[in-house]
């Protein structure tokens, strides 16, 4: 049996850019207030690799996403989201960049007057697509999180993780080629936090989406770099040991305003640095 063509799967090409990265931080500094938040950060997103983003409260992690979106601007260095300077970018062509980006922030940030097919079909209806297809859109993406029974629901009827899975349904319906999520899990029990992180797996893995994600837990990036998430079983399975090299999992650690690591799970384990060895302990 086939299967069905799945939301942004016909979208997979249109990640490739030229240089393979999805987003690109050169030198990239900024300060509030004469503190400097961050110093001359430099990284690159391969195209279809989820890098987790570590940092204690206050290091510029969320700073780091708003950078990304042009909604702030740098003090200097450049930035490059899908080959575009955003940087250089007027107003007008980073509300089009944005259009290409799925963002879900830091506590869900749902209209609670809305209800929950309006939230999601929300960016849908800004760029006036026929109803009949917002619809469809809507209820494909509340199937991939596995909610389609919430469509006529509102907000404040769902649990902390089933607001969270919506906003995730909201940031994919536009069939992004980039994701940035801020502490997705944050807040959230174990369980609970377990069933959003396969859902980001899942978006990693069938739909091969570039993503920055924002974590406090340590935790669910080591699951991301442990597992993959299996189409027909329908669940994440566990990677064998020496496998796990090739899992488009990454971890980059900010502090006191910089990158103190960038790399991957058995880089992380293997590191010598003390503050590292404390963090991950
Ligand atoms: N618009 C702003 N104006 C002034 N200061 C700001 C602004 N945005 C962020 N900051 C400051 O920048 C620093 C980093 O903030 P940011 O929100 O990025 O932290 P964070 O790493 O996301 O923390 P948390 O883990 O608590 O979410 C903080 O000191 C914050 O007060
Ligand atoms: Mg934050």
């Amino acid at each position: 049996m086939s299967t069905p063509a799945l939301p942004g799967e016909q979208q997979v090409a249109a990640t490739a850019h030229s240089s393979g990265y999805a987003i690109e931080f050169d030198n990239v500094s900024i300060a509030f207030d004469e503190k400097v938040v961050l110093d001359g950060i430099s990284f690159k997103l391969p195209c279809a690799e989820t890098k987790a983003l570590f940092g204690v409260a206050g290091s510029g992690k969320s700073v780091l996403l708003k950078l990304a979106m042009g909604l702030i601007r740098p003090d200097s260095g450049r930035i490059i989201m899908l080959g575009e300077e955003v940087t250089r970018m007027t107003e007008r062509e980073l509300f089009e960049l944005r259009g290409r980006v799925g963002i879900v922030f830091q506590e869900s940030a749902l209209f609670d007057s809305l209800k929950v097919w309006e939230n999601v079909a929300f960016r849908l209806m800004e760029n006036k697509i026929a109803p009949d297809e917002i619809e469809r859109r809507v209820r494909e993406s509340l199937k991939f999180v596995e909610l389609e029974q919430t469509y006529d629901m509102f907000p404040s009827e769902l649990s902390g993780g089933m607001r969270r899975r919506v906003a995730i349904a909201r940031a994919i319906v536009s069939h992004p080629e980039v994701l940035l999520y801020d502490s997705p899990t944050g807040g959230l029990d174990p369980v609970t936090s377990n069933t959003i992180v396969e859902l980001i797996m899942k978006q990693r893995d069938v739909y091969k989406t570039s993503a920055l994600m924002v974590t406090h837990r340590l935790q669910d990036a080591f699951t991301m770099a442990s597992h993959e998430f299996d189409k027909k079983k329908n669940e994440m399975v566990a990677i064998p040991k020496g496998q796990r090299g090739e899992v488009p999992m990454s971890f980059l650690i900010l502090k006191d305003g910089k990158v103190i690591f960038d790399g991957d799970a058995q880089q992380l384990a293997a590191s010598r640095d003390e503050y590292i060895r404390e963090y991950i302990s």
